[in-house]
């Protein structure tokens, strides 16, 4: 069976080296992929193709007998990748256009949210600067969560903690226009106390199964400072969603999105992310994503102890409900490789070598992100860089691991944080 991948992440990385555990598979296509994918050896190809035009991809499929498509990023799935998959007759993992708006409609999803009782802040939503302005300035309470509406690459949220910053926010984003469109309706919403954590199911529209939580560490400085980035690394199981959390995180979050969803005309399929904000036991929804987390999806695959193919496909065919979704016991970590200077202006080209003793460490994989080869070298090519992941029988051993993985390898300007995980140990 030959199968695509669509993106260009470690998240993809992570997503073929799942795939190719499976031996029925025999070609594993990556469409555009990176340095890592291309170095997988004969079952993995990269395709210059764009993961968003849909029209070359499908054109893929049929030239090279795909019969499954796994959507990694959420820019194919806002301009409908999976609609037109469907409507061609061809096997995909993912929403549709109008389902994935739980993540490309910050507006569609608070609103969805109300109608169906899921617990998440309390909220407004402003289209014009004028009353958001007047809002802002007659509020009684601080901070304020304000949020550009459509895709920001993860960009678009500032937590104002003062009056003048959430002013200065909404100028940003209605005035200067920093995010424009996708800031046209800006949601302000309540801030939730508590721990983040996030939850991912794979769903046929009715049933679903659930990987292991995850945490990331969304800021770049060590100690959760400086800016957010998309990421500098990740761990699994999250010790604060209990089993208590998760019971409740399915019944009063997971369970009434999916019936919601079919209920309102918009069944849900694919992947499902629940960006949770954990008081105490009590959970609540920060954000839905209609896809698998980057970095989160590099240690909660590895994680995954039955096959990852067949669950896919019974996604699609049926039987989700009956298909073995077990995973390995213990936890796995995964810590970014970033360029000098991200999440702002980088640098790229600089060349990258990695030991070649990295494939004996046990329990250890390098997944790449901004990397290409350039001629014979494996070269920079994006912020972040490699996501390196361990598993371990405990979080400590597959922090140690995973440290070790980034002591063998070597760009100028690499840059980590060292705290991974830390704060769950
Ligand atoms: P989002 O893109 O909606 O996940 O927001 C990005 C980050 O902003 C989240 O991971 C949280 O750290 C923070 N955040 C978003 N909404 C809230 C909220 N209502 N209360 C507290 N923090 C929030
Ligand atoms: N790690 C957060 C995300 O993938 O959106």
């Amino acid at each position: 069976m030959n199968i695509l991948i669509i993106g260009s992440g470690a998240r993809e990385h992570a997503m073929a080296w799942a795939v190719l555990r499976n031996a029925k598979v025999s070609k594993v296509f990556v469409a555009p992929g990176n340095g890592g994918t291309a170095m997988m050896g004969d079952r993995v190809v990269n395709v210059p193709v764009k993961a968003t035009d849909v029209d070359a991809l499908l054109e893929l499929v049929d030239r090279e007998q795909i019969e499954l498509t796994i959507v990694g990023p959420e820019q194919p799935l806002e301009v409908g990748v999976v609609n037109r998959f469907r409507s061609a007759g061809k096997r995909v993992v993912g929403p549709t256009m109008e389902a994935s708006r739980l993540e490309t409609s910050k507006v569609f999803a608070k609103d969805f949210m109300r109608r169906q009782g899921i617990p998440t802040a309390e909220y407004r939503v402003f289209r014009e600067y004028a009353d958001a302005k007047t809002y802002l300035e007659s509020c009684g309470s601080f901070p304020q969560v304000i949020k550009a509406s459509g895709l920001c690459a993860g960009k678009g949220v500032v937590v104002a903690m003062t009056r003048e910053e959430s002013l200065e926010a909404i100028h940003e984003f209605f005035e200067n226009r920093i995010f424009g469109d996708a800031a046209d309706e800006v949601v302000i919403e309540g801030f939730l106390k508590g721990q983040e954590a996030s939850v991912f199911a794979l769903t046929d529209g009715r049933d679903y199964r659930l990987f292991l939580s995850a945490q990331d560490h969304k800021r770049i400085g060590e100690g959760d400072t400086g800016k957010n980035t998309g990421g500098m690394g990740a761990y699994t199981p999250a010790p604060i969603v209990t089993p208590e959390v998760m019971q409740k995180v399915e019944e009063r979050i997971i369970r009434p999105t999916l019936d919601g969803m079919k209920a309102e005309g918009y069944p849900y399929t694919g992947f499902l992310y629940v960006g949770l904000m954990i008081d105490g036991v009590e959970p609540s929804v920060v954000e839905f994503n209609a896809r698998l987390g980057d970095p989160e999806t590099q240690v909660v695959l590895p994680m995954l102890k039955s096959d990852f193919v067949d669950a896919l496909m019974a996604s699609v065919d049926g039987g989700l409900d009956t298909v073995p979704f077990e995973m390995h016991a213990g936890a796995g970590a995964t810590v970014v490789m970033a360029s000098a200077g991200y999440p702002d202006a980088y640098e790229t080209g600089r060349e990258v070598s990695i030991d070649p003793s990295v494939a004996d460490v046990e329990g250890l994989m390098v997944f790449h992100a901004g990397t290409k080869q350039d001629g014979e070298r494996l070269v920079t090519s994006g912020g972040r860089v490699l996501s390196v992941t361990a598993l371990g029988g405990n979080l400590r051993e597959a922090l140690d691991r995973a440290y070790a993985g980034i002591g063998m390898i070597r760009f100028e300007g690499a840059c980590y944080r060292r705290d991974i995980g830390a704060k769950a140990l």
